[in-house]
């Protein structure tokens, strides 16, 4: 396990439910946009617990046996070999599943036995059940972003979770993230963190994806490299939001306002 301490801010209680989750096997949510700081949260909490993280990212194709485990055919026979699920399961891991809502209702399902008084895994191709042990808990994130409509999770599925909502952090933490991310001085990580709130207003005006603080932090990244400012917050920043020609205008003026 990673012994260094992953740089985490926290915004608000969500350190101490969490421990309170972990301590009483309680499977979690994190709702929350794009880049605002999920994957990061569960590193540090992972760290914090003293407990090996298993990051699963969920996708359309993922099937049961990826999470579960399958034969596989050798010179000898064939022998059975523990997916990343089993795996943290058997070790007492935190298992993170990113984007869980990417993944196909029968492979969710897969997940159940584990969320409630059971906390076992059958495999079925196998026979076997395995407890979870001791420190195991199951994390998923969940970005209940404007395409998602259409996709969703269970009800049977999102009733097993205690869920954490996610948001931006307040401009003054923002800019503390920014700046110790970003490797840049406090003024100019204030001047980005401004933008965004100023760009995060467009999102009544159809802008789909508002800036991340993930984005902030690339656009530090690049003026940290020598890149001009406006030209660092094009490239970084307003390119990657939209390619809809009044939306990036309206955000390059935006960009000029900021940084006079
Ligand atoms: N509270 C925070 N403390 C420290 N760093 C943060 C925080 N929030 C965001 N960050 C920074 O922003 C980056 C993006 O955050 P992260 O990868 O955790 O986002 P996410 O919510 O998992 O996004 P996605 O939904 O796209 O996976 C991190 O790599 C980190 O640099
Ligand atoms: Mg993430």
């Amino acid at each position: 396990m990673d012994a260094t301490e992953p740089y985490y801010l926290s915004s608000g209680d969500e350190v101490a439910v969490f421990e309170q989750c972990h301590a009483r096997s309680l499977a979690v949510m994190l709702k929350g946009p794009t880049g605002c700081g999920k994957t990061r949260f569960v590193e540090y909490m992972a760290w914090r617990l003293g407990r090996p993280l298993v990051t699963i990212s969920c996708h359309d194709d993922l099937t049961a046996s990826d999470l579960v485990g399958r034969f596989l055919i050798r010179h000898d026979g064939t022998a059975w070999q523990d997916g990343p699920l089993t795996r943290a399961v058997r070790e007492g891991a935190i298992c993170y599943l990113d984007e869980v809502v990417e993944a196909r209702q029968d492979t969710v399902v897969v997940l159940h036995p584990l969320t409630d008084h059971r906390r076992m895994l059958p495999i079925d191709k196998t026979g076997e059940t395995v407890p979870a042990a001791p420190g195991f808990q199951l994390v998923v994130s969940y970005n209940p972003g404007y395409q998602r409509m259409l996709k969703d999770m269970k009800p049977s599925t999102r009733q097993r979770f205690v869920a954490l909502d996610f948001m931006f952090p307040p401009p003054e933490r923002e800019t503390a993230i920014v700046e110790r991310e970003g490797g840049i001085g406090h003024a100019m990580a204030r001047g980005l963190v401004d933008l965004g709130l100023r760009l995060r207003g467009l999102q009544d005006r159809g802008l789909a994806e508002v800036p991340s603080t993930r984005l902030l932090i690339a656009a530090a990244r690049l003026i940290g490299s020598g890149i001009p400012v406006q030209q660092a917050c094009y490239a970084a920043i307003v390119s990657p939001l939209s390619d809809e020609p009044s939306l990036v205008a309206a955000m390059r003026d935006l960009v000029a306002a900021t940084f006079v």
